[in-house]
């Protein structure tokens, strides 16, 4: 394969309309299906991952069409219509498919095997089998040690049914579990709950309520009724992807003579802890409200909150991340790393273990490849499983050869470090990013001409 070559930009100016939010496209898929009749989801993006939910309903008998590059329609079939596969589905790397995919199969009378790809393979399932399987779903797993304790991996294979409520404390911050399980308490026979350690990102919670299911929230706990049918609100609108329009907000305030706007952009509040860090970092960023006619931003998805975000040059300064604030950052971490590089003084990322069961090890990618480019980072473990990430700004970072590890995060904020460094720098392989974000070199092209 040959390299990816990114050398230094002079200036960053322009607009950026970005498509849907990957997140939120996969919960508009999965409740469109469990819902009776069309929906019309705007703003679909055309990434891998949701593309592979999109597959997964396929197989489990649901029809869908394009009617235009980023409208897709759905015709769901109500809480009781999927319909057994005719054989294993293949869910690609996409954990958010295969986890949420557990939960709606967990209440599925018929037997469904996941297979997944060779990465995706190596991510911890206990943490979203386990709560299923005390509602009474029958899943078998690949058992294999990690991290000294036993843990289970893809292939799975899921036997539902009428499913019984629990009420379960989540060990892990994790948007993905809860999910699951929400999914699951759709069909338990009365109230499921649900207690976060800390909040992660509510889409689950703000779609589901916009398909008038039978859901509370409060504080961390999340109450679902279970066996109540959802109706569809027709037509939804996915605001842009904030983990996708990370990259350029860091790649403005790091570049000299910057300006970009952001338009649309998702501004859920578990997602929006770039923009606070980034704000404590000394960033020059304006958020306002979004510039969607009135008409359009009433569909926006279970009332997603979405605005415009504009950024320019600024001098960055280091910051400390909380524990508490990481799930709402933990995509963005990889690129705040960049970020951190090159503030002025000591940044401090706080309890980010979770990093290493993402597409690949991101502690290591991320530090691997910027300690290349010149950066200062240490990892520290705590006594209590915690890991914390130390950098120390520098004043400028240095072309080098450095890898994606197959992570589409690596590789875009390798790419948005090389755009900052003196130099060229490489990145073995770029064709990762269709993952998340097909459009990301071709903006960059624009943005930078
Ligand atoms: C996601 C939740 C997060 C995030 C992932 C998408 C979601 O994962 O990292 O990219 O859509 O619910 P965890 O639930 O594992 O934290």
């Amino acid at each position: 394969m040959t390299p990816f070559v990114v050398r230094s930009v002079s200036s960053l100016k322009g607009q950026i309309n970005l498509s849907g939010d990957k997140s939120i496209s996969h919960r508009a898929i999965i409740l469109s299906s469990l819902s009776s009749g069309l929906t019309r989801i705007n703003n679909f993006p055309s990434n891998k991952d949701c593309l592979e939910t999109l597959g997964a309903f396929a197989k489990l008998g649901i029809k869908f069409k394009k009617e235009k590059k980023d409208t897709l329609l759905i015709i769901g079939k109500g809480l009781f219509g999927l319909r057994k596969p005719k054989g294993p589905i293949f869910v690609g790397e996409s954990g958010t498919t295969l986890r949420l995919l557990l939960g709606v199969l967990a209440g599925q009378d018929f037997e469904v095997k996941l297979i997944a790809g060779s990465s995706l393979s190596k991510r911890p399932m206990r943490r979203v089998t386990e709560p299923l399987r005390s509602m009474g779903a029958k899943i078998r797993s690949r058992i294999k040690e990690q991290r000294s304790k036993m843990e289970e991996f893809a292939p799975i294979v899921v036997r539902g049914g009428a499913l019984k409520p629990i009420a379960y404390r989540m060990p892990v911050a994790s948007a993905q579990v809860k999910s699951a399980i929400l999914l699951a308490g759709l069909y338990a026979n009365g109230k499921t709950v649900v207690t976060e350690p800390v909040p992660t990102r509510d889409h689950t919670e703000r779609m589901l309520k916009s398909f008038k299911a039978g859901l509370k929230a409060s504080g961390n706990k999340i109450v679902i009724k279970g066996n109540k049918g959802l109706v569809s609100p027709k037509d939804i609108y996915v605001p842009g992807d904030i983990s996708s329009a990370a990259f350029f907000v860091v790649l403005a305030a790091i570049s000299r003579n910057s300006e970009i706007c952001l338009r649309n952009i998702s501004l859920n509040p578990g997602r929006g802890g770039i923009i606070t860090v980034l704000k404590r970092m000394n960033a020059d960023i304006r958020v306002t409200s979004s510039s969607l006619d009135s008409a359009r931003g009433r569909q926006v998805a279970g009332g997603e909150p979405m605005g415009d975000v504009i950024v320019k040059s600024s001098r960055l300064k280091g910051v400390t991340i909380n524990k508490k604030e990481v799930p709402s950052l933990i995509d963005e971490l990889p690129i705040l790393m960049v970020a951190a590089s090159l503030a002025r003084g000591r940044s401090i990322f706080k309890g980010v273990q979770e990093l290493r069961v993402k597409e690949t090890d991101r502690i290591k990618s991320m530090t691997e490849n910027l300690l290349k480019m010149g950066a200062d980072i240490k990892v520290i473990e705590t006594g209590h499983l915690e890991e914390h990430i130390v950098i120390k700004g520098v004043e400028c970072l240095g072309g080098a050869k450095v890898k994606s590890f197959g992570d589409h995060r690596t590789a875009m904020s390798m790419a948005i470090a090389g755009l900052a460094a003196e130099g060229a720098t490489y990145i073995d392989d770029v064709s990762c990013i269709k993952k998340s974000f097909p459009e990301f070199l071709r903006i960059l092209k624009r943005l930078t001409r």
